[in-house]
């Protein structure tokens, strides 16, 4: 049997297209809504936010979209990027299965979030915008768009949800770097920010309001988002188009395919490549969706028309939530804390083709440090939940005594998140429940909507 641990690809094997997995289920039962005529909304009340391109690919039925050339040579910065063999780790854990990673640590701002942003800024170039306006977590997707805008020479303001601003200096110094503007959200340069001030430490749904209403206010900008929306979760489709390829280098096909989710898009663009297999070969492959359980959207929270941010600007769209305005505790995995998810992610976990967990704090760490020791790399707080879960996945597989070949995404590494592997290892990271009480409060103030089935 062959000993490679990566499996590469050349310049000449990124992929061509992007998989439209939503066009294989057909038209969506339940379509986005408008926030304030609750009707089916149109591309036109899109349009103030976003590029006519992107809104197309928002609701597009070709089953692939091909990758613009300018794009793809983007991606040649650090694409294709590698499927690592975790020998080292299954070694470690002592399973009979095979765990495979794609990393997408490899990229410039460390995560997959460059993949859609350099998409988005094209395309928001093309159509003759001179500055994008966004929110971040963790940082890592402010970072990912500065780096973008600056690629294609646009202007980019970031808003960064408070609690990750105070622990992560480095990410904001890094959007500067790439000469990007970051404020701290909530902020008292919008209207939403001021209204939100006495949660200080933040939220996606926020920050979010804040951006959206600094775009819909100015000429010649445009909002992008860096998860949830249809377009993103395709241009991250990437990755699992490649891990195809790299899984057949190997010889192996995986059985369990585990992401993390805070919005769903690294999630997506490994998993629905080979979901899109799937559905057409009646594979019978798993995909496990780990979130944290501080913030447990698809584990607890109720399918239903929600806002996408906090204070109500956005459509409504259909998926698992926990309440636009429920404020999550200030976990260190920043990129998970969102109320809401893709809605094309919980139309599949609805549909039982994924199964969620929810993963505390603390063992996510105990599994990252693991990792760390094993393979070298350190992982996000974000990706440390999928790693959880995979370790869950070896146990299983050691149990019933099976080969299973386990495949995830290492979708960023840690390198500016030290201060809370810091903690873990003071033995002073603690595990922060969510609110019962607060989340039933915010399900109660859900918007007036048609009832999902
Ligand atoms: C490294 C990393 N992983 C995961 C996420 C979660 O986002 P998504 O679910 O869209 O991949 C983030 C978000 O900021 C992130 O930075």
């Amino acid at each position: 049997m062959s000993e490679t641990t990566k499996y590469l690809l050349d310049e000449s094997q990124i992929p061509t297209s992007w998989v439209n997995l939503p066009a294989d289920l057909g038209p969506p039962p339940h379509p986005p809504l408008h926030p304030q005529t609750k009707e089916p909304l149109g591309p036109e009340d899109l349009a103030p936010l976003f590029a006519m391109a992107l809104i197309e690919q928002e609701v597009s039925p070709e089953p692939e979209i091909e990758i613009p050339e300018e794009v793809a040579d983007a991606y040649k910065l650090w694409r294709p990027t590698p499927l690592h063999r975790a020998r080292r780790l299954e070694q470690a854990l002592d399973t009979p299965a095979h765990i495979y990673y794609k990393y997408e640590g490899v990229s410039p701002a460390g995560s997959h979030k460059p993949n859609t942003a350099v998409a988005q800024a094209f395309y928001n170039k093309q159509e003759g915008v001179g500055k994008l306006v966004t929110e971040t977590g963790a940082g890592q997707w402010g970072s990912a768009l500065a780096l973008a805008c600056q690629m294609f020479g646009l202007e980019c303001e970031v808003f960064m949800v408070g609690v990750s601003y105070d622990q992560k200096p480095y990410r904001r110094a890094m959007i500067e770097t790439w000469d990007g503007t970051v404020h701290r959200s909530p902020s008292d340069l919008t209207e939403a920010g001021r209204s939100q001030a006495e949660h200080s430490s933040g939220s996606l749904g926020i920050a979010i309001s804040e951006a959206v209403e600094i775009a819909a206010g100015a000429e010649d900008t445009k909002y992008t988002l860096g998860s949830v929306l249809n377009h993103v979760c395709l241009h991250q489709t990437v990755i699992g188009q490649e891990a195809i390829a790299q899984m057949e280098l190997a010889g192996e096909y995986p059985d369990v395919v585990v992401g993390c989710v805070g919005g769903g898009s690294n999630f997506a663009g490994i998993a629905y490549p080979l979901l899109r297999r799937r559905l057409s070969e009646g594979l019978e492959t798993r995909f496990l969706a780990a979130e944290p359980a501080a913030c447990p959207t698809l584990t607890r929270g109720v399918f239903a028309y929600d806002f996408g941010d906090t204070v109500g600007m956005t459509p409504l769209m259909p998926m698992y939530t926990l309440g636009h305005d429920f404020v999550p505790p200030p976990v260190h995995a920043g990129g998970l804390r969102y109320h809401g998810d893709a809605p094309s992610l919980c139309a599949l976990v609805k549909e039982g083709l994924v199964e969620a967990r929810a993963v505390p704090q603390t063992s996510a760490f105990e599994a990252a440090l693991r990792f760390a020791r094993a393979e070298g790399i350190i992982p996000a707080p974000e990706p440390a939940h999928a790693i959880r879960t995979v370790f869950d996945e070896a146990e299983a597989a050691k149990e019933a005594g099976e080969e299973r070949v386990i495949l995830f995404n290492l979708c960023g590494h840690g390198h500016f998140d030290m201060a809370a592997y810091s903690a873990y290892l003071a033995g002073e990271l603690e595990d922060l429940e969510f609110s019962e009480a607060e989340m039933d409060a915010a399900l109660a103030r859900l918007p007036e909507a048609p009832a999902l089935t």
